[in-house]
């Protein structure tokens, strides 16, 4: 099983959305995706329909939790309260369990697990990371969004120090607003000053995207015209994380 983790300090940017999605299309390819919502809530909504009953604070326990049967292609870890504790265990305790309790859900089939985390640079993203082959960066194209993703970097930094196989899958500039002189201006600065850091996919602000998660649907599933330009690049999106960790089908 390969681990990807969606990471930003800040919130709002498109994180959720991006999991979702990369989850949605590699399902849809045939991978078996456990999707683990280190949030509060969001993503767990969208794939309620996934649900096995496994709280993500399971994951961070000494006893690894027992892996539900299920039919599905997806199966959600879903949020829990307790994750309030996590955020302040130990920290080598944390690195040890996630990715071991990860590794019953490779034993058990699935393919792919795709993290979804909570704003901020604490204990369940440093555990997360330390399990992970991959982290991606949705990013915002406003300045408080782009400076955030300085810290990240750190953090990704250091987790690479103690996992040698995390790779960075980029920074994808997302909830873009075309027609926002402002942000299609930090997007080209942003192609200037970084483009080894950036991801080849752009994900525009398009309100079916948040229609989509609503009901629990990958947007290019949603039938209608606007819909479709936010499938497609959600689509791409997928096909790239799949790429760059060899996964593509
Ligand atoms: N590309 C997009 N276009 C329009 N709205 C979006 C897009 N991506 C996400 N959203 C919406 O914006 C809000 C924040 O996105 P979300 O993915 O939840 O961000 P995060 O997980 O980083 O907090 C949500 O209400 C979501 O439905
Ligand atoms: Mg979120």
């Amino acid at each position: 099983m390969k681990t990807v983790v969606i990471a930003q300090g800040k919130g709002g940017v498109g994180k959720t959305a991006s999991a979702a999605h990369a989850a949605f299309h590699a399902a849809e390819v045939g991978h078996k995706v456990l999707v683990v919502d280190l949030d509060t809530g969001n993503l767990s909504k969208t794939m309620s329909q996934y649900r096995l009953d496994v709280p993500a604070s399971a994951l961070f326990g000494d006893t690894p939790p027992p892996v539900p049967d299920s039919d599905n292609l997806i199966g959600l870890i879903n949020a829990d309260r307790l994750m309030a504790n996590v955020t302040f265990m130990p920290l080598g305790q944390a690195l040890k369990n996630f990715p071991a309790n990860l590794r019953q859900f490779a034993n058990a089939g699935y393919d792919l697990c795709v993290v979804d985390t909570a704003p901020g640079l604490g204990i369940p993203l440093a555990a997360a990371l330390h399990a992970a082959d991959g982290v991606l960066c949705p990013v915002e194209m406003e300045d408080y969004s782009i400076e955030g993703i300085k810290d990240m970097m750190r953090v990704i930094l250091n987790a690479k120090q103690r996992n040698q196989k995390l790779q960075f899958l980029g920074i994808v500039p997302s909830r873009v607003d075309r027609r926002n002189p402002r942000q299609v201006r930090h997007l080209e600065e942003m192609r200037a000053a970084n483009a080894n850091l950036l991801a080849p996919v752009v994900v525009g602000l398009r309100t079916s995207v948040a229609a989509a998660l609503a009901v629990g649907e990958p947007v290019w599933q949603i039938k209608k015209t606007a819909a479709r330009a936010a499938g497609a690049e959600m689509r791409a999106l997928g096909k790239y994380v799949l790429d760059k960790i060899e996964m593509a089908k």
